[in-house]
């Protein structure tokens, strides 16, 4: 799916900015893009990338820059060992940025190329996403992510199972990106038809949220009755149990069990740049294992939904370009709430801004809610 640069009538899109969060791993692009020898680039937090796999399989990301005049690396070489800028051809070691050789030195210059440095970022792969880590500005090089966030990966329960991967680029910035993603009210509107829910389907709904470290938990429970695809899940008889997370900076991840049956799923939202975001869906299930074509049938509907949600942020683009005042109402709007607070806590607590008390973040919630709406 491509981004929108436009609206579907033509009209350009240039959205407000979100504030982005820093020290935290991003997923840049999927490694399946990672070819052999060849480099491939990437932005986040509008920051460009280079990013390519080491012949001994590491993966590496690079600020898309020479630091010797600028020119982005990603138009020079790379042999599996060394990237060579194509310019004046100083060649650099990708995952640590170390300059190796500069060509133009002659026997007369005392400078040590070695002590050259391009930015080089951590860089870690998991469930087939390259994770970039972002520090922020002026906070130094990172040599090794021991003492950092942990790098996020899918639950899975068990070796054998399936997998997916869904993704869209979304002309509005990560904060609304993410609020629409945790927003209950818009599904029978947005996510219409037969498969899903239809707005005659609409009922009351009460959900159990609790705190979680940097987020929020909606508590285990039976998924909505109303959702056929949660009904085929019922045909293993055990019974149903869910559990949603949020956690800062953009991550939703959705576990449901039933028996030694379980389907998992991880999205994230991910600043581009700082008015636009993409989307990804990873899954992991092994649920209908055995079904031929299930992956093929399941990524249909997947992205199916995923395009829905894109369809309106295009549309919702097309009003925030005005930059309107917003309202978030009552307790559907709730979960966005806290995520605005979480988010703040985490810039108040560690942001350029911040007085360093070395007190933690403060929480939103002071405990589990029931949270109450229609949907
Ligand atoms: S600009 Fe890269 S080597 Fe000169
Ligand atoms: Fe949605």
């Amino acid at each position: 799916m491509q981004f929108a640069a436009t609206t579907e009538t033509g009209v350009p899109i240039q959205g407000p900015t979100a504030t982005l969060l820093y020290d935290d791993w991003y997923p840049a692009l999927r490694t399946s893009q990672l070819r052999p020898g060849k480099m491939a680039t990437a932005t986040l937090l509008d920051i460009p990338l280079v990013l390519g796999r080491r012949a001994d399989g590491r993966v590496f990301a690079m600020r898309d820059s020479c630091p010797h005049r600028g020119i982005p690396l990603s138009y020079g070489w790379f042999d599996g060992n060394r990237v060579t800028c194509r310019y004046h051809g100083w060649e650099f070691e990708p995952c640590g940025g170390q300059c190796a050789l500069i060509p133009s030195l002659s026997t007369h210059d005392k400078l040590d190329a070695t002590r050259i440095y391009a930015t080089a970022y951590l860089c870690e792969e998991r469930d087939g996403h390259a994770w970039v880590y972002i520090p922020s500005a002026g906070s130094g090089r990172k040599a090794d992510g021991s003492a950092l966030r942990a790098v996020p990966e899918l639950a899975k329960f068990g070796s054998r199972y399936r997998t997916a991967h869904l993704f869209a680029d979304l002309p509005c910035n990560v904060d609304h990106g993410i609020i629409g993603l945790m927003d209950p009210a818009h599904g029978p509107f947005v996510h219409q038809a037969w498969w899903w829910r239809s707005r005659a389907s609409i009922r009351q709904k009460t959900k159990r949220f609790e705190p979680i470290a940097e987020g929020f938990r909606m508590s285990a429970h039976a998924p909505s009755g109303n959702s056929a695809p949660y009904k085929l899940l019922g045909v293993y008889g055990a019974p149903i149990e869910t559990t949603i997370d949020f956690t800062l900076p953009n991550r939703r991840t959705e576990v449901i069990r039933a028996g030694d049956k379980w389907f998992s799923s991880l999205t994230t939202v991910t600043p581009v740049t700082a008015s636009t975001c993409r989307i990804d869906v990873i899954a992991a299930w092994n649920v209908f294992y055995n079904v031929p074509f299930v992956t093929t049938i399941a990524k249909f509907f997947g992205a199916k939904f995923v395009r829905q949600d894109q369809v309106t942020m295009i549309q919702q683009a097309e009003g925030l370009r005005h930059n309107p005042s917003l309202m978030l109402i009552d307790d559907a709007d709730k979960p966005a709430k806290w995520y605005f607070a979480l988010k703040q806590a985490r810039l108040d607590a560690f942001g350029p801004d911040a007085a360093s008390t070395g007190a933690p973040p403060e929480h939103p919630m002071d405990g589990p809610v029931d949270l109450h709406w229609r949907s």
